[in-house]
């Protein structure tokens, strides 16, 4: 499958015009190709009551399951100001279990894999354990 990083860039960077986040004043915004074929987004929303923000990932794996896109193949998370957005940690547990295998991300060096940005994760094969 090729992947349009350009174009995922693009789609990401006009999902931070969508962002809700008047308290950090910190735009996000996230686009992935899908094993489908299919492009779905995210932004971020924030709240009132602050730690119930939810990151443009969530938004963005929200969007691939209701739409059952299957998994991501790759990603582009941009700031409003157009740059690269590392995943917080939370957001990297819930990329992992929903991307397919060798599913990369667009960071400042290139596309990477996602599966690396989170090493030893809790998978659920550990669910058998016991
Ligand atoms: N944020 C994201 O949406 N994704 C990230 O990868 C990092 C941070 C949001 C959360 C919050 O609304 C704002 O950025 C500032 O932390």
């Amino acid at each position: 499958m090729t992947i349009d990083w350009d174009m995922l860039r693009t789609e990401a960077q006009a999902m931070t015009k969508r962002s809700y986040a008047p308290y950090s004043k910190f735009q996000v915004g996230a686009a992935a190709l899908t094993s489908t074929g299919d492009v779905v987004r995210g932004c971020n929303v924030e709240n009132v009551s602050y730690g119930l923000g939810l990151c443009a990932e969530c938004g963005l794996v929200s969007d691939l399951v209701g739409r059952d896109a299957g998994k991501i193949v790759a990603l582009a998370v941009v700031s409003g100001a157009g740059n690269h957005c590392a995943p917080c940690g939370r957001c990297r547990q819930i990329l992992v279990e929903h991307s397919a295998d060798g599913a990369l991300i667009d960071l400042p060096d290139g596309p990477s894999l996602i599966v690396d940005l989170l090493p030893g994760n809790f998978d659920p094969t550990r669910l058998q354990e016991g």
